[in-house]
């Protein structure tokens, strides 16, 4: 499903270089529950803006679905947009303006995928469920707590795409009913 050859990436900083990914190979399967677990600041979430297409990797390839996505040996690059896969950004970047139905329901009505509305309504009302937000389903997604709110985050990916979900440090919807704690 993803395969990663010799991944770098580097940011220039005021003092010098940081290299976020070094090297990295990495094979993950279909179906497969993928989990990353490090140091904070050792690479996690540049990794996963890496194979969504929001880091442009300094040198290397990475293949979704036996596709090359990104690779600079020929030059490949296929935009964020293309690449269909559903992300969950660990500041869950709720859109604060909007209820929670609005939220799940705008990358799918404004997305490149163009799909029908009626289907639109269909796979919120999933997701909705899936993620058990239902009763919050009208209610402006500020007003939620964190843990909502992170399932808010969650629904939208699950909705844009059931192939494959990126999740940067999401906790169990269970454990986070009600709090707004880290975990
Ligand atoms: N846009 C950027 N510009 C400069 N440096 C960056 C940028 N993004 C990340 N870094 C640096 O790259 C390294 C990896 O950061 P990253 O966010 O991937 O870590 P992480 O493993 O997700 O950490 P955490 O567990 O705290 O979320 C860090 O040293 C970070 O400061
Ligand atoms: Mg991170």
């Amino acid at each position: 499903m993803i395969s990663i050859r010799r991944l770098h990436k580097r940011f220039q900083v005021s003092d010098g270089v940081v290299a976020a990914i070094k090297s990295l190979d990495l094979e993950i399967a279909e179906g497969e529950l993928f989990v990353i677990v490090g140091a904070s600041g050792s690479g996690k979430t540049t990794l996963l803006r890496c194979i969504a297409g929001l880091e442009t990797p300094d040198h290397g390839e990475i293949r979704i679905a036996d596709k090359v996505v990104s690779s600079d040996h020929p030059p490949t690059w296929i935009p964020p947009q293309q690449r269909k896969l559903g992300m969950v950004f660990q500041s869950y970047a709720v859109w604060p303006h909007l209820t929670v139905s609005q939220n799940i329901a705008l990358p799918l009505a404004e997305g490149s995928q163009k799909i029908p509305r009626k289907e639109v309504a269909a796979r919120v009302k999933e997701a909705l469920h899936l993620v058990q937000l239902e009763e919050q389903a009208d209610r402006p997604a500020t007003l939620l707590s964190g843990g909502q709110q992170q399932r808010v985050a969650l629904a939208r990916a699950i909705a844009v795409s059931s192939r494959l979900l990126l999740m940067d440090e999401l906790r169990h919807p269970r454990s986070s009913r009600g709090d707004g704690d880290r975990g």
